[in-house]
């Protein structure tokens, strides 16, 4: 067993980034906002820093992690794109979007941290404390999400000292995430482009760049075939109960509410609203932060239906692995 470190936490400003840095070069582990969720950043050409990494995280080493790159020509040099890759890259980065794309012949990133895949997980952040990390160490970043493994992903600086405190090295605060949910996954295959994770931007916008719809199916982590090793049914579990598309509120439940008439029986339940006038993008950013806080303090939770279309896909996804059983 590791013995805990201690975690400094600091505000976003040139010292910071320049102290991150730092610590990244020597091996060290680093979180930092991104436009989604706040990443858990380490050297990614260091398989001693990825390895502290998956450590820190709780992660098994079968789940590869995403390769963070300042633009599309850093990216360029870790993997190969095809045309579809090309048209997404334009139309997305910097943004909330995740490539899966075959590993270039040069590229740096430890074979660790894409757990001995192939292929490479790439992705360029809109969010000027990443940015500035990027250059200011100037070589990938890997960060998944910086929660522990199975937990839920973290959109504040707090929610990550909740989880990780005593086994990273430095948080820089930068405030709430502004998106709120993690970068949609697409693995660009000889087949075809393929959504491996629903996520912050809605697939429709997606198919409209591709002009041709996304394949999909066979991506579940509990089938054989594991396409996003990392969406395991039970994830982004809360300790809670989660009943999902509750009409109504039984005793003694919690309610996680979507739009403006509270669910049957709400008068006197603790309540978060997911967005009050039924926005899906005001959704999709409250909502690791509201199951975070109704877990603090419910041990049950009925959460209101949420609309498909839109980053629905992508809340109703994180919503039923919150509350697969386990
Ligand atoms: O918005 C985000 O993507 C955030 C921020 C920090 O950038 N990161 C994030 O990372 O959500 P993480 O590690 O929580 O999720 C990464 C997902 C996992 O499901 C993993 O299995 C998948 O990406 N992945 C990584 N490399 C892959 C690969 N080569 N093939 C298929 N899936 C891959
Ligand atoms: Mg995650």
């Amino acid at each position: 067993m590791k013995s805990e470190i201690v975690t400094r936490t600091a505000p976003a400003n040139p010292d910071t980034i320049g102290m991150a840095a730092a610590i990244l070069a020597a091996g060290g582990l680093v979180a930092f906002p991104t436009e989604t969720v706040y990443g858990l950043g380490a050297d990614a050409t260091n398989g001693q820093a990825v390895a502290r990494l998956y450590a820190a995280k709780g992660r098994p080493l079968f789940n590869p992690l995403i390769a963070h790159v300042a633009d599309t020509a850093a990216a360029r040099a870790q993997a190969r794109f095809d045309a579809a890759a090309e048209k997404l890259a334009q139309a997305f980065w910097p943004g909330p979007l995740t490539l899966v794309l075959p590993k270039a012949d040069g590229c740096t990133v430890s074979a660790l941290a894409s757990a001995g895949l192939d292929t490479i997980a790439l992705r360029v952040p809109d969010h000027a404390v990443a940015q500035a990390l990027l250059a200011a160490f100037g070589k990938p970043i890997v960060a998944p999400s910086a929660n522990r493994s199975g937990h839920i992903s973290p959109t504040t600086a707090q929610h990550v000292i909740d989880d990780l405190s005593g086994r990273i090295d430095l948080v820089i605060d930068g405030g709430a995430t502004r998106v709120g949910m993690e970068s949609t996954i697409v693995g660009c295959e000889e087949a075809g482009p393929r959504l491996l994770r629903s996520g912050a931007i809605a697939r429709a916008a997606i198919e409209r760049v591709l002009g041709v719809a996304l394949r999909s199916g066979g991506a579940r982590a509990d089938d054989d075939a594991v396409s996003a090793p990392g969406m395991l049914a039970s994830h982004y579990a809360p300790k809670a109960r989660l009943r999902l598309n509750a009409a109504r509120v039984n005793p003694g439940e919690a309610l996680l509410a979507f739009g403006p008439t509270p669910a049957a029986g709400a008068e006197g339940a603790l309540t978060l609203n997911l967005s009050q006038s039924g926005d899906l993008i005001e959704a999709a950013a409250n909502l690791f932060a509201h199951l975070r806080a109704l877990d603090a303090k419910a041990t049950a939770i009925a959460v209101m239906p949420v609309p498909q279309d839109g980053l629905g896909e992508a809340i109703n996804d994180r919503l039923a692995r919150a509350a697969a059983a386990r």
